[in-house]
């Protein structure tokens, strides 16, 4: 079953690779046009989104608002279930709300779309359990491919998830002519790119990580950091740290970090940086900096290739140099190993953390 895996945490982060190249191969065709094989309807004359999510669904909920922000210029909201159902947001003509959850079952995620549809707007729901309640709910489904999912800390799920919200931009960005066809096709072939890049991650780093976990076997906080499209991925590992180690951990943004959080850090405050070239290297490297003046240990999961990085940082993940926007499904995976390995190495049962449930179908 977990085929030779100590956990099945560990196949499914594995599985990774994969899961991408399937999502590719059901809606990217051999020329790289997209078709999400959605109903018009669904997509037409969007002038905005808004999405609802709970957990790791809503972290890449909001990589999809970078997306659609950044690529196609709708504005784009992104709440927590829980929130919205009993507080939504004004409601607007041409709104399509996306519901976005691993198990299909979230009970808050289900009202709250619920709740959307019954105020007149297209619902669309991202899910890897079509046959699951949010595809009685939703007017149409996406079903990111990804299969089930066993661990109770989503891996998989959330990649499917991200690569879902890349192609929904793209395909918007197509209809609302925000890029050029050459420019979509050039990220479509960056995201073809990615599963060979993941491969190498997986295999060149899991050794290193598995030693680095055990500096960490009494830490007691930790802090991530990000910006921009990596921001939530800061969010990401932190949460994937709290679930399986029980270490408390907080993502930030790196920007953020002087107003109030870098009170926190001293040499026993490990802080991660995501760092990956682009708009905000530079600022993210003198955030990580800051940081290093305060003594705290600082883990970079940042491009091999730069000097400045491999000086700033006290533990390199390295992660391949791709397209800035598309970093976010390369930067998660030493994050997700940390975590496991960080869990593992302290014998807790990965798989199944305390206190918590693959479906969370109460309230
Ligand atoms: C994270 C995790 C939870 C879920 C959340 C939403 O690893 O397992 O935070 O992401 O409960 O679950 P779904 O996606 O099933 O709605």
């Amino acid at each position: 079953e977990k085929q030779g895996f100590r956990h099945y945490m560990l196949k499914e982060i594995h599985e990774q690779p994969g899961v991408v190249r399937a999502g590719l191969a059901s809606f990217v065709n051999e020329a790289d046009r997209i078709n999400l094989k959605l109903p018009d309807r669904i997509l037409d004359q969007i002038q905005n989104v808004q999405i609802l999510a709970c957990g790791t669904s809503w972290h890449a909920a909001l990589v999809g608002k970078y997306l659609l922000e950044q690529l196609v210029h709708i504005p784009t909201s992104v709440q927590y279930a829980s929130e919205y159902r009993y507080a939504p947001p004004p409601n607007l003509p041409n709104t399509l709300v996306i519901g976005v959850t691993q198990s299909g079952e979230t009970a808050d995620t289900l009202a709250a779309l619920d709740l959307a549809k019954s105020r007149g707007d297209r619902c669309l729901g991202i899910t890897n359990r079509p046959e699951s309640s949010i595809g009685r709910i939703a007017d149409s489904i996406l079903d990111t491919q990804a299969g089930i999912e066993i661990g109770v800390a989503a891996t998989k799920t959330f990649m499917a998830q991200l690569l879902m919200f890349y192609l929904l931009a793209l395909d918007l960005a197509d209809r609302h002519q925000t890029m050029p066809p050459d420019a979509i096709k050039d990220m479509v072939i960056g995201l073809r790119q990615l599963p060979a890049h993941m491969e190498r991650i997986l295999e060149s780093q899991e050794r290193y990580i598995e030693q680095l976990a055990h500096s960490f076997t009494h830490t007691r906080d930790f802090i991530y950091l990000g910006r921009g499209v990596n921001f939530p991925i800061a969010l990401e590992g932190a949460l994937k740290l709290k679930e399986i180690s029980y270490i408390h951990a907080e993502g930030y943004p790196a920007g953020e970090m002087k107003h109030g959080p870098i009170a926190l850090l001293d040499e026993d405050v490990p802080v991660v940086a995501i760092a990956t070239p682009g708009k905000v290297y530079e600022k993210v490297l003198s955030n990580a900096q800051e940081a290093k003046a305060r003594d705290a240990q600082l883990i970079g999961v940042a491009p091999l290739e730069d000097p400045v990085a491999n000086e700033t940082f006290d533990h390199l993940l390295p992660v391949p140099i791709v397209d800035e926007i598309l970093s976010p499904m390369l930067t998660v995976i030493p994050l997700q190993l940390m975590a496991y390995q960080i869990a593992a190495h302290r014998g807790l049962d990965v798989d199944q953390p305390r206190n918590l449930a693959k479906s969370v179908t109460v309230e």
